[in-house]
């Protein structure tokens, strides 16, 4: 097998993720989970939109100041006074980014900028040239990426990597596209893009069609080699791409050849901490971070389970850093389950016992939807 091809893995949580309503965070919250981002082994780092707010600002100097190896990036719009803030928000940056672009779209230009597409190419030229002087490392969004022309688009790429881009972002603002669309996306500007072999293509891909993960890997399948992600795919609308899928998706299919920094052991316990402190609850049935992401509850599950994992299991808990599976009593379980159970509490029944207590479950499992293991100290007491 030829050597794994690195992903780079770049964070959008205290970014895109943090824009969700309730979920901002103070400066000192942010250090925090930056570090944290940093310790899972993320490589970039967007740390915030400085021109929004002193606080956002403040944030990434914060982060700057305490973030060692992991690259720092700030958003821009294509506008002078942006580009300065974001120069000046990263002065203490051990590897800074500026992260600058447009839309691109035509309902984008038309209605957002009331502009011309020539109009709207001539503005990110000229933002790009004129970040050169503070940037070396400067990543373009052509906003609405997903939904622009594609020759516009095309040309787009093509002049602001001639002004200096070294990594290009086609977003999927509005998490339109399918996997295949996105797919070839990537693709045809990879295939016909002259100077694209001066940039690294980046898949930055919303979730409003439930579809982010799979474009996203569709896009790296196609020729992109940076990811955008945000822990729990936390995100504005139906969010970002999460990090924990695509890295474990990456993880589980192996025979795609990708590899990425991030140290998985982490990934459970920093999307708790993510969604304690941004006030965000992760659903039970989310992929990979969710409470019920290793738990088993029907019968016929939690028997083959319980005589090989991998029966119902693509990935290893620990992998992830959840303890172990688990297999919840509810009255959907079978008796290999119960008595699977009953023999963890230390407890040894016959099989015309366990018949009996079987029952006895059953009903309680009927009116009670889960039992506990209080619950079934209680029933083997009163069977005695
Ligand atoms: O979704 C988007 O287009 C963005 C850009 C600012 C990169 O988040
Ligand atoms: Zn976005």
């Amino acid at each position: 097998m030829t050597k794994k091809e690195k992903i780079i893995v770049f964070d959008t949580t205290l970014r895109d993720g943090e824009q969700v309503p309730g979920c901002q965070l103070n400066s000192k919250e942010k250090v925090e989970i930056a570090k944290d981002l940093e310790d899972l082994g993320v490589d970039v780092l967007e740390a915030g939109f400085p021109i929004s707010s002193p606080g956002d600002f403040n944030s990434i100097v914060e982060i700057s100041k305490n973030v060692k190896k992991t690259i720092i990036c700030a958003l821009s719009r294509a506008v002078v006074m942006d580009i300065d803030m974001a120069n000046l928000s990263l002065k203490d940056a051990k590897r800074k980014r500026l992260h600058t672009g447009i839309g691109a779209s035509d309902i984008h230009i038309k209605y957002k900028f009331k502009s011309t597409r020539e109009k709207v190419l001539e503005q990110a030229v000229s933002a790009v040239k004129y970040a050169r002087k503070y940037f070396d490392d400067i990543e373009f969004y052509p906003e609405d990426a997903g939904r622009a022309d594609q020759d516009f688009l095309s040309k787009m790429v093509e002049e602001v990597i001639k002004a200096g881009v070294t990594v290009i972002n086609i977003a999927d603002t509005t998490g339109y596209n399918l996997p295949d669309m996105y797919g070839e996306k990537i693709k045809f500007l990879k295939n016909n893009v002259p100077n694209i072999d001066k940039a690294t293509i980046s898949v930055h891909c919303h979730n409003d069609l439930g579809l982010a993960t799979a474009n996203s890997i569709a896009g790296l399948q196609n020729g992109a080699r940076q990811v955008e992600v945000t822990m729990n795919g936390i995100g504005e609308r139906a969010g970002n791409t999460s990090l924990e899928e695509v890295v474990m998706a990456l993880h589980a299919h192996k025979h795609l050849n990708f590899r990425t920094g991030i140290n998985t052991k982490k990934i459970v316990p920093l999307s708790k901490k993510v969604s304690k402190l941004m006030n965000m609850p992760v659903q039970r049935n989310k992929a990979i971070v969710g409470a019920n992401a290793f738990a088993h509850s029907s019968g016929i599950h939690q028997d083959g389970f319980l005589k090989h994992r991998e029966t119902y299991e693509i990935i290893d808990p620990e992998v992830v850093g959840v303890d172990s599976s688990s297999i919840d009593l509810t009255a959907r379980s079978g008796r290999a389950a119960l008595s699977h159970r009953l023999s963890l509490l230390g407890i040894t029944l016959s099989k015309i016992e366990l018949e009996t207590l079987y029952t006895k479950f059953l009903e309680m499992a009927d009116k009670k939807k889960l039992v506990h293991d209080e619950d079934l100290y209680e029933l083997v007491k009163k069977k005695k």
